[in-house]
């Protein structure tokens, strides 16, 4: 595989809450990789479409199976990152750790806001997909993980941080303080599916396993409600 360019988060991650490094994998590397996890999610995936939440998921347990590359690629990101936030941690959760989504926005996909459970989260995207773009209100409320958690501002008095995926752009973002979701543009010519591998890392160890989840089957089943955070 190609490597991954080296990264470095500023004092602007710290500040804003989120940081958008492009061009850490080739193009022809990220359409290869968007075309085998494409291949591998029409075989094999879960569906969700529940609660707001439309996609289609493979969690890191079954995409390490097949893609071992993406377990280097968790490794490599958490590398950067952990060069500026002390004591990071890879989660061993590995359908927490690691998920690869797949939204077309003909087929109606999106994935409404929410808060992550992990601390930080890196969204890596493989496709040229501006219709969907990941929608952030960074540092909206102080993190519930540290006391009772405050909001800072309304979600509607600001405009969200629009980040659109591009081949080899990387997001990094406080997850448990930005809501954020994948929200629709209808306006905005489609060019590709939305191929894009999301990496959880928190700085302490916490247990994901009694908790639902969208990337598991089981929750996925089971229709849960509690996916993630609410708003
Ligand atoms: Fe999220």
């Amino acid at each position: 595989m190609d490597a991954l360019k080296g990264f470095q988060l500023s004092e602007r991650f710290f500040d804003r809450g989120y940081e958008v490094f492009d061009d850490l994998l080739s193009p022809a590397y990220c359409a290869s990789l968007a075309q085998q996890l494409g291949a591998a999610m029409e075989q094999d995936c879960i569906l969700v479409d529940n609660d707001g939440v439309n996609i289609k998921t493979r969690n890191g347990e079954e995409l390490i199976a097949g893609l071992l590359e993406i377990e280097q690629l968790y490794r490599e990101v958490h590398l950067h990152m952990a060069a500026g936030i002390a004591h990071l941690l890879m989660l061993d959760d590995l359908p927490v750790a690691i998920s690869a989504n797949y939204l077309c926005r003909d087929q109606g996909h999106s994935f409404r806001y929410h808060f992550d459970r992990n601390e930080y989260t890196a969204v890596l995207y493989l496709t040229d997909s501006p219709d969907l773009p990941l929608c952030i209100h960074p540092k909206i409320r102080t993190d519930p993980a540290l006391g009772e958690s405050v909001w800072q501002y309304a979600k509607d008095a600001r405009d969200p941080v629009q980040v659109d995926p591009r081949p080899g752009r990387l997001v990094c973002f406080h997850a448990r303080t930005s809501l954020h979701g994948v929200i629709s543009r209808p306006d905005v010519a489609s060019t590709t599916d939305r191929i894009s591998l999301q990496f959880a890392f928190d700085t302490r160890h916490r247990s994901f396993e009694d908790q639902a989840y969208y990337g598991r089957a089981a929750a996925a089943l089971a229709g849960s409600k509690a996916q993630q955070d609410r708003p």
